[in-house]
Order: C-alpha cells, then structure tokens, then sequence
C-alpha cells in the first residue's frame, strides 16, 4: 500500500484539487486508488461527481463501518468523505492507523487530504508513508517556509508546486531558490490551468476535462517521480 499524505502549506494552494486530479490520473494509469478526506471542509468529494446535499462521512460514523461511506466516482476512484461534523486531529491519526485495515489490494494507492495545522508527526505515520506540503510559487509561501526552517525540522516532509506560472518572473525565480536550498523539493510541478478550476462546476477534475492540457503531462510526470519514489523505498 502506499499512502501519501497531502497538506497546503497555506489555505487555497490547491491541495485538494491536486490530490482529486492525480487520483484521476493514477486510475486511469490503471492503478487501484482510494481518497480518504481528512479535512472538515469536506471538499475532496465535490470532484468525485458525489451528491453536494449528501452530508455523510466518516466523522458522522458511530463506529468503524466504514464501507456504509465510501463510494466510487465514474472513473473508478474510490474515496471516503469527510463528512459534515468536525473532527478532532485525535480522531483524524486514528483513522489513518485505522486505514491499514481498510484495503487489502497492497499496490493500492491510499492518499489522504490532511488539514494545514496537521503534519506526519501529529497523524502517526510511518517511515514508508509519503507527507507532500502543496505550496504556490510565490512570497507568502517562501516566507512560510523560512520561518518552519528555523522553527522545526521538517525533513519529513517534501515540497510540490502547484499553480505554477512560467510567465511570471517572480514565480521562476523562487522555485530555482528553492531547488537549490530545498532538498526535499520535488522535480516536478503542476501549471496553473484553469481548467482545474471550471472542472469543478461539473462534479469533475480537470484531468478529465482537457484531454490536449498541459496539467495532463503534469500529473503523468508526478506519477513517473511517486513510483520511482515508492520502488526505492521498497528496495
Ligand atoms: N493548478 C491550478 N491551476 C489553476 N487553478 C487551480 C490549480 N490548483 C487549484 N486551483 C484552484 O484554486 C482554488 C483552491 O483550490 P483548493 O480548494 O483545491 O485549495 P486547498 O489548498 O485545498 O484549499 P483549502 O486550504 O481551503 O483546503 C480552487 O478554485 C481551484 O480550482
Ligand atoms: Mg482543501
């Protein structure tokens, strides 16, 4: 199993998008992929093609059953909603201990929406386990950045740009600082693309929306990196 866990390192990088779009673009790679939603927004589900009115989730459980909410979209992504009532990060890290239980296909993908304020620490997880922090290529997260370097390590946990634009001076020159000062940077990274955006409106991701995009090459690309990734740990 592989389990990644994803988490803006600020509020509206485009964490949840991102994780819908690369499930999307794992399972049509032909991978088994299921989203848990870690994050009392509850958001992840609204690119899953899930009813909107439909407020279920694990947080609104009595006990473990969690099959009674998980659901598939069109395109074959498994994915278990938040749910409307909030949830401690206490109940959150026992979920993911409790996910080890869930799947029983050990190629499978488990990949995890994680609110801004949780990390690998605060949710239990192990040496195997992937903790990826979204960010934008700008000065608020360069800022953000600096100030966790000197506050805490954080070698757990890499870095992946979203929302990048090549046009913008300022955007190209804060990712060559951090390549050269950020080990944990990933060579990858994800264009700005509206299409993500207008995607939603239709239950869906842009993945599925722009067969010719740019954001295609993309995620195929952060695909290639994670199994790489992944086949490594494994050695
Ligand atoms: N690569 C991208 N190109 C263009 N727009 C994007 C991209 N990624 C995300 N967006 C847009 O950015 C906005 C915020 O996205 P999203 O809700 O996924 O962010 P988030 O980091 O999960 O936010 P929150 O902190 O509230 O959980 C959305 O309108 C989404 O469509
Ligand atoms: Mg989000």
């Amino acid at each position: 199993m592989k389990r990644i866990f994803f988490s803006g390192l600020k509020g509206g990088v485009g964490n949840t998008t991102l994780l819908a779009n690369l499930a999307c673009a794992l399972v049509q790679a032909g991978e088994r992929v299921t989203c848990i939603d870690l994050d009392s927004k509850n958001e992840l589900r609204l690119h899953f093609a899930h009813q909107w009115d439909d407020l279920c989730g694990w947080s609104t459980l009595e006990n473990n059953t969690l099959e009674k909410v998980a659901f598939a979209d069109p395109d074959g992504v498994k994915f278990i909603p938040h749910g409307y009532k909030a949830s401690t990060l206490s109940e959150k890290k026992q979920l993911v201990s409790f996910s080890q239980n869930l799947i029983l296909d050990e190629n499978e993908w488990l990949l995890f929406d994680v609110p801004n304020y949780a990390n690998a620490r605060s949710l239990g997880l192990k040496d195997d386990d992937f903790f990826i922090r979204t960010v934008n290529c700008d000065v608020s997260c360069h800022s953000i950045i600096n100030q966790r370097k000197l506050m805490h390590n954080n070698d757990d946990e890499y870095f992946l740009i979203n929302r990048f634009n090549s046009a913008v001076d300022i955007e190209v020159e804060i990712a060559r600082l951090w390549r050269q000062q950020l080990p944990h940077m990933l060579p990858v990274f994800i264009h700005q693309d509206e299409v993500l955006k207008e995607a939603l409106a239709f239950k869906n991701v842009g993945y599925n929306c722009a067969p010719f995009s740019v954001i295609k090459d993309d995620f195929q690309a952060l695909i290639s990196w994670l199994k790489l990734h992944f086949s490594k740990v494994a050695e």
